[in-house]
């Protein structure tokens, strides 16, 4: 994969979205938990009115369901809010301070490999893949793989590949411009291939 043309894609081509403006852990847990199943335009009036009352782990982690359930309402799946606040909990409890390994991260409520690597490789700049439908649909097409990613095991196989690729790169820009790509141009009708910066070799 022609890593440094999609990076550099990327970086003249990304929207300015206000989770992009932090490396803060905590605030890119809380974007990617907002993110799921949601579209980017429906998060950030939420993201942004969240952050400002709960700017740190330790204000959210000292706030009740109920009022939780309040804030966010209207971006529906509620019950990863549930397990943002217990997480929230152990967050300040347990880790005292967000954690900074995979392992810790990925021992969080509510969050799963891919939340994990986000975070990991987003906010922390380490390798480790976030596989999500934009990444699958960017990576498949490229690979010309189409198997039934449902199914955990081939799911698996197309993660231990991104995990090569991201090895490779810089790991928070990579993620990005996969996703990025994903939404803006290798979107799952009427894919913008002409301009597309992988579109050699797919
Ligand atoms: N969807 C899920 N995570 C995202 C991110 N970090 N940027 C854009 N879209 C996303």
């Amino acid at each position: 994969m022609d890593i440094k043309k999609l990076e550099a894609w990327y970086e003249l081509n990304h929207r300015k979205l206000l989770f992009r403006e932090t490396t803060d852990p905590y605030k890119i847990w809380i974007s990617e938990i907002m993110l799921q199943q949601t579209q980017v335009e429906t998060v950030l009036p939420f993201f942004k009115s969240f952050i400002k009352k709960y700017p740190t782990v330790y204000q959210l982690a000292k706030t009740d369901q109920e009022t939780l359930k309040k804030d966010v309402e209207g971006l529906g799946y509620y019950r990863r809010f549930k397990y943002m606040l217990i997480a929230a909990q152990q967050i300040v409890d347990v880790h005292k301070g967000f954690p900074k390994t995979h392992k810790d991260v990925l021992s969080l409520p509510g969050v799963g490999r891919y939340t994990a690597g986000a975070i990991m490789s987003i906010a922390y700049n380490k390798p480790y893949s976030a596989l999500d439908g934009n990444v699958i649909r960017v990576l498949s097409r490229y690979l010309h793989i189409d198997d039934d990613f449902r199914i955990e095991k081939n799911k698996k196989k197309l993660d231990l590949i991104n995990q090569e690729f991201i090895k490779q790169a810089r790991p928070s820009i990579y993620t990005q411009s996969l996703m990025e790509l994903g939404a803006l141009i290798c979107r799952p009708k009427n894919p913008k291939c002409e301009i597309c910066p992988l579109s050699n070799h797919c």
